[in-house]
């Protein structure tokens, strides 16, 4: 869509203004989420996260981080939020899109999300594996791969984990 604003990667300077964002999209029990738990500690994956700015101001955000399933190399989607303002003008979308372009690029196989089917599996998303298991409680519905590579997501298992 012609009106989309620009997709860039996220710089060490809009680490504070992507935190409120993420913040105001989701509040403080996002903290609880099991996704989280494969944050803390963790580091984002260098280059691969974006940001959407509009006149100066970060109006969506998506984070990539480094995992393993099992033995496997991937890479976490999420955070992953649109400003209020901005929404259901396909801003998401590019956002996603935008991520898991510069993860191929980089050579990775796989992105995993927790997420919701509907959304995600417009973009290519689709259900993991019974056999991978998560480092907390989680509907197994919402955790979505997008193979980056021919048959990259077939046969993962084991814990999704620190890379
Ligand atoms: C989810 C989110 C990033 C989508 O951003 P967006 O820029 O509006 O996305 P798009 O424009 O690409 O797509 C919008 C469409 O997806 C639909 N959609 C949004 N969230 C959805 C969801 N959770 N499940 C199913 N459909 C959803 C909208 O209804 C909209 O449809 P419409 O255009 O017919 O109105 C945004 O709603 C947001 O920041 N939500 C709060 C944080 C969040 O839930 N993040 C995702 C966590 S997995």
């Amino acid at each position: 869509m012609s009106d989309v604003p620009a997709i860039s990667p996220e710089e060490p300077a809009d680490h504070a203004a992507v935190d409120a964002l993420i913040e105001a999209a989701f509040g403080p029990g996002r903290l609880a989420k099991t996704a989280e738990r494969l944050r803390e500690g963790n580091h984002p994956a260098p280059g691969l996260s974006v940001v959407a700015r509009e006149g100066g101001r970060i109006v969506g955000c998506a984070r990539m981080w480094p995992v393993k399933i099992g033995e496997t190399p991937a890479i976490l989607l999420g955070p992953f939020a649109v400003d209020p303002s901005m929404r259901s003008r396909g801003l998401g979308q590019a956002l996603v899109e935008a991520v898991c372009a510069r993860a191929k690029a980089a050579g990775e196989s796989l992105v995993i999300l927790v997420g919701d089917a509907p959304y995600f599996a417009k973009l290519g998303f689709e259900r993991v594996s019974a056999d991978v298991r998560l480092p907390g409680p989680v509907d197994m519905r919402r955790v979505l791969v997008l193979p980056l590579k021919a048959g990259a997501s077939g046969g993962l298992k084991g814990p999704l984990r620190h890379p």
